[in-house]
């Protein structure tokens, strides 16, 4: 019989559990370019690869390690790379690594991510909280059978991006001076970049910035009990009135910029989270 995803998360949670001392309750995913692996102290690396189940990314500016040691005296499991939906994953799949989070004794999930800036005010190279987001993929990572050891068939998404923890990252973020505007994510599949009038449409519906991946992952870990962080690098103008040739290069050049970004937030967010 073929294995049910429950068994399979459970498969790779053994491995992990075996390869690291302590318990990680601190969740980072990176997204394109956005590799903030540096500031965990004593890490353990496991590769992908070695991890039975786990899905490899193949998207450019990801790496597919996970790390575990500490920031600010506090145990993190950073993804460094994660997997996207375009990548031919199935949903399940792209959302598996936040099972198996969960399972290892992650609380609290911070997320992170490149995307395009719809708000016209928005600027190249800096963060965006995100407040919300709107589901424009076309389908559902908990389409299909409910385990409910996991969490209920309809989850609640009311505050699908915790408030008080968002107070605390505005709060972090304007103590060290670093910009940081709040807004929705709208999610797309890609791998194509939307068009003008799909932009046009997203602005409509009042998305701030707009991406193909993250909104998975959150739909899980919300399933699960998780609270979330959200945080966008703005890597691109999605202006449709003043559209550009973007092309994945040009994403990777500005994410790297808002990494000094995250390297100064992060230390100074994870001491604020209440674990
Ligand atoms: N659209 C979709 N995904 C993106 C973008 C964008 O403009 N920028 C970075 N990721």
């Amino acid at each position: 019989m073929e294995k049910t995803q429950f068994a399979l998360v459970k498969e790779s949670v053994e491995y992990v559990k075996n390869r690291i001392e302590l318990e990680p309750k601190i969740g980072i995913v990176g997204g394109s370019g956005l590799d903030i692996s540096s500031l965990v102290n004593n890490p353990t690396k496991i590769a992908y690869k070695d991890i039975p189940n786990f899905p490899l990314s193949t998207a450019p500016g990801h790496k597919g390690e996970l790390i575990v040691g500490s920031v600010s005296g506090k145990t993190v499991m950073v993804m460094n790379g994660r997997v996207h939906y375009y990548e031919g994953y199935s949903m399940k799949t792209v959302t598996f690594p936040i099972r198996v989070m969960k399972e290892l004794g992650v609380d609290i999930l911070i997320l992170t991510n490149a995307a395009g800036g719809l708000n016209p005010n928005y600027e190249r190279g800096r963060l965006m909280l995100i407040s919300d987001h709107i589901n424009f993929m076309g389908t559902n990572p908990l389409i299909g059978e409910n385990f409910e050891e996991w969490g209920p068939r309809f989850p609640d998404m009311s505050n699908a991006y915790d408030k008080e923890l968002r107070r605390k990252v505005k709060d972090v973020a304007r103590r060290l001076d670093i910009p940081l505007y709040e807004g929705v994510y709208i999610a797309f599949t890609g791998p194509s970049f939307e068009t003008a009038a799909e932009l046009k449409m997203s602005q409509t519906m009042k998305a701030d910035a707009v991406g193909m991946s993250t909104v998975p992952e959150v739909i899980v870990a919300n399933h699960m009990g998780m609270k979330v962080i959200g945080l966008s690098c703005i890597t691109d103008r999605a202006v449709p009135e003043d559209l550009k040739p973007l092309t994945a290069e040009e994403v990777l050049k500005v994410a790297s910029s808002c990494e000094e970004y995250l390297m100064k937030l992060f230390p100074e967010i994870i001491k604020e989270l209440p674990i």
